[in-house]
């Protein structure tokens, strides 16, 4: 196997990984068990957003993308922040619980729309 096909493999699984774990969140905190925050679900996810990017990063390097020519890439890029923002927001206990209703749902539409460039690479300039 390549290591781009191999790096590939990797990013997908991250990203499978990034949204269940992010959903199991959410899950746990609206049926009243905040308690994940003294698991290791507390850092579980960052670990895995961490190898994540790094995987992402990895094969524009080897893939030779570049996202200031891929609009999809770039618009990637962007939710990618957006979808951070939000997580945190839907995830901060001290934030009211409206607000954080409101940031999961766009977290949620933000990884999604993501997923959905990645498969339909779309020509976007
Ligand atoms: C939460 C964030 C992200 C998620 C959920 C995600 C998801 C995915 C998925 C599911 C694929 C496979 C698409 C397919 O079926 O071919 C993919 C491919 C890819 N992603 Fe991401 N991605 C994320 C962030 C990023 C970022 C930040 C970059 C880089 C700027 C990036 C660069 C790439 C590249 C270069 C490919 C390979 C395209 C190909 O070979 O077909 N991704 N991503």
């Amino acid at each position: 196997m390549s290591t781009y096909v191999i790096l590939k493999h990797l990013h997908m699984t991250t990203a499978y990984l990034t949204v269940i774990l992010f959903t199991l969140r959410l899950v746990l905190d609206a049926v009243g068990r905040p308690g994940w925050r003294q698991t290791p679900l507390r850092w579980i996810p960052h670990a895995n957003d961490t190898v994540l990017l790094i995987a992402a990063i990895s094969l524009l390097f080897v893939g030779g993308w570049n996202p200031l020519d891929q609009g999809w890439l770039m618009a990637k890029i962007l939710l990618l922040l957006g979808y951070i923002a939000a997580g945190l927001f839907a995830l901060k206990l001290t934030v009211a619980r409206p607000v954080r209703i409101i940031a999961a749902v766009l977290a949620l539409f933000q990884v999604s729309f993501i997923f959905h460039l990645a498969m339909t690479k779309p020509v976007l300039f």
